[in-house]
């Protein structure tokens, strides 16, 4: 900013498709979003990931122009659109509730932006039914919406927003209304979507799993402010903070810490025990330093015996919970309180029945270490 660019308008990357400067909003005394700055990528599907409340749709709103910032200027294209009505930003969005027109058929609903943009009955007819194909509802055209189950209605949404070939799709929890195993399906559908119109896409959601499968990048927001920007492999495995750490994928937060460097190793000292990790160019740690410790439930295993070797703890099985694939050990590890252990198959369940006693290593080769 304040570059003086011509026009007044500042400079540009080819390769952003919406930019936010300094972007912030209040309702009141409620600040939804505090004043951020943010790039969307042109072809991206970026996702803005975070609890109930901490601003995703407020920020959405603002970028499609429901809702006029109290701060800061909004670019699409380069071209700031702060003060530009909503119908001519260039935008498609779908909202948290589909909010379809009840009373039309599934075409109507489709072809409703096009008509108002007076565009020729065959051309309109074109588009409308190019878009219903690419959500796989062909042949559903002249079906009320009312007779639509929930996936379908979702299709018709995303259809309606497509259509319009906007500059950027901004997507509202569009997943959230669907049962488990269509939102799987849906999520798959988004993921080919997205590879066949290359469109720039903004997804909301506070489910990070969805997150972490759809998105080139992430954003995770809490209380109205960007914790970390970051692909979702960096995220889980290199969260900034303890918010994104807790909010990312399970983990264990083991009590504080002081590190000591001892050769090539790390060693801890927490609750009256040591655990030891390999020395590491992405930790930088100093001598003395209070740490909190974040440790995947996949690097904790069950080991052979109860004591001895490196990292293990005697710990007294809690509660098994299966999923199929793993089954997730709750332990009680004495000082350390209750750890969660992701444990391979189900053999474990019968092996080591609530109450017993086992032992568990603790890998803090890809553990998290924030400062204290
Ligand atoms: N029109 C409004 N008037 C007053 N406060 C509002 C308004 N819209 C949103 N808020 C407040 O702003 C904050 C952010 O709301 P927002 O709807 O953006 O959250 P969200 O992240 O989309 O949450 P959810 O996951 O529940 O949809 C909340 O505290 C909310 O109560
Ligand atoms: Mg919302």
């Amino acid at each position: 900013m304040g570059q003086g660019a011509a026009a007044g308008t500042p400079p540009f990357a080819a390769e952003t498709a919406v930019e936010l400067v300094g972007v912030g909003k209040s309702f009141g005394p409620v600040t939804a979003v505090r004043e951020l700055s943010l790039a969307i990528r042109r072809g991206e599907v970026l996702t803005l990931l975070g609890p109930s409340g901490c601003g995703k749709t407020t920020l959405l709103n603002m970028i499609a122009g429901f809702e006029e910032p109290s701060a800061g200027r909004i670019l699409i294209d380069g071209r700031d659109v702060t003060e530009v009505p909503p119908y001519l930003r260039d935008t498609g969005m779908v909202f948290q509730s589909y909010a379809l027109f009840p009373h039309m058929d599934v075409f109507e609903n489709v072809a409703f932006g096009l008509r108002m943009r007076k565009l020729p009955k065959a051309k309109i007819a074109a588009e409308v039914m190019r878009a219903l194909e690419m959500v796989k509802l062909g042949g559903l055209e002249r079906r009320r919406v009312r007779q639509l189950s929930g996936g379908q209605q979702q299709r018709v949404a995303l259809a309606r927003a497509i259509v319009l070939r906007p500059k950027v799709l901004l997507l509202d929890e569009p997943l959230s209304a669907l049962d488990k195993n269509l939102r799987a399906q849906m999520q798959v559908e988004l993921k080919e979507l997205h590879e066949r119109t290359r469109l720039t896409t903004l997804f909301v959601t506070h489910d990070q799993g969805e997150a972490l499968s759809l998105s080139d990048r992430i954003v995770v927001m809490s209380r109205g402010e960007i914790q970390q920007i970051a692909a979702p492999i960096e995220l889980y495995r290199h969260p900034a903070n303890s918010f994104v750490a807790s909010f990312i994928g399970e983990i264990n937060r083991l009590p504080p810490a002081r590190c000591r460097l001892s050769g090539g190793e790390i060693v801890f000292s927490l609750a009256g025990i040591e655990l030891t990790a390999a020395r590491r160019d992405d930790l930088a740690l100093g001598d003395g330093q209070q740490v909190h410790l974040f440790v995947r439930p996949e690097h904790l295993a069950v080991a052979a015996e109860a004591a001895g070797g490196r990292n293990r703890i005697a710990c007294r099985v809690v509660t098994h919970v299966y999923q199929g694939t793993h089954t997730l050990t709750r332990v009680e590890a004495g000082a350390l309180g209750v750890l969660q252990l992701r444990v391979p198959g189900g053999a474990v369940i019968e092996r080591a029945p609530p109450g017993s006693e086992i032992g568990v290593e603790i890998n803090l080769d890809e553990a998290v270490a924030l400062p204290d």
